[in-house]
């Protein structure tokens, strides 16, 4: 199989985080999308939570509304998130498991639990043509019955492996998961995305994987533009002390 183009999405949750540990609108999620659109990245994606911790409903409607980047909504399987959802109408909505009590999402959803609740939200969703992923662990159990209850898309969870990569552990085994995962989705004719804990060094490993077409990364990059871009704003500081 020919590697096509793995396409990118950026979540900016983190940007929202910030923005709101001062309750202003600094920094701008317009702004980091309008940004992200000159970075040729392929999507935004944002997790509107139900307890709206970071990403606000208003957010979300400006995003679509301005149109930048394709954007791909990531939300719990609820009526309030559906009712959203089916106003804002994004490109894609990424369905994932969220537990109040969490930092982030921690694990996938049991798609095998749950299969009667998403079919019917999996199906809402196509039918106003949404492409729909469910956030699922690279398990084959879980990459069957996502099939089977109509999905678009899978996103694998790469956490475990992201964890077991940073802790110098077997992080082979989880990377086989994954990939065994990917292909069983590929096979399966489901197309096949990876994220959570991805960065600059372990996501090489992941690029390797043919099956796995899109990857949606956060905490990373916005972590990172810290050590890109701090000394380029001090310097501006300075600058303007200067006069
Ligand atoms: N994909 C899904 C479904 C997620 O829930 C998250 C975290 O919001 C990510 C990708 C991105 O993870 P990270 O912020 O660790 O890059």
């Amino acid at each position: 199989m020919a590697k096509a183009k793995m396409r990118l999405g950026v979540n900016i949750d983190h940007v929202a985080t910030l923005r709101n540990a001062r309750n202003g609108k600094y920094p701008d999620i317009l702004k980091t999308a309008r940004l992200l659109k000159k970075t040729n990245v392929d999507s935004i994606t944002v997790h509107l939570r139900e307890d709206r911790r970071h990403i606000k409903d208003e957010d979300l409607f400006n995003l679509k509304e301005n149109n930048y980047l394709p954007l791909n909504l990531e939300m719990a399987a609820t009526e309030e998130m559906q009712e959203i959802c089916l106003k804002v109408l994004p490109f894609a909505c990424c369905i994932v498991p969220e537990k109040r009590e969490e930092l982030t999402t921690e694990g996938g959803l049991d798609v095998i639990k749950n299969s009667k609740k998403l079919r019917k939200l999996v199906s809402t969703l196509i039918s106003k043509g949404i492409r729909v992923s469910l956030f699922v662990d690279p398990c084959q159990h879980q990459i069957r019955e996502s099939q089977k209850i109509g999905t678009n898309a899978v996103e694998i969870h790469t956490g475990q492996y992201a964890d077991a990569f940073e802790a110098d552990k077997n992080f082979k085994h989880e990377l086989k998961k994954i990939k065994i995962a990917a292909e069983l989705a590929f096979k399966l004719g489901l197309e096949c995305h990876a994220g959570h804990g991805l960065n600059f060094k372990n996501v090489l490993n992941i690029t390797r994987i043919e099956e796995i077409t899109e990857l949606n990364i956060g905490h990373f990059i916005i972590s990172q533009s810290i050590f890109d871009g701090l000394e380029m704003t001090v310097k501006k500081f300075k600058n303007i002390l200067s006069k």
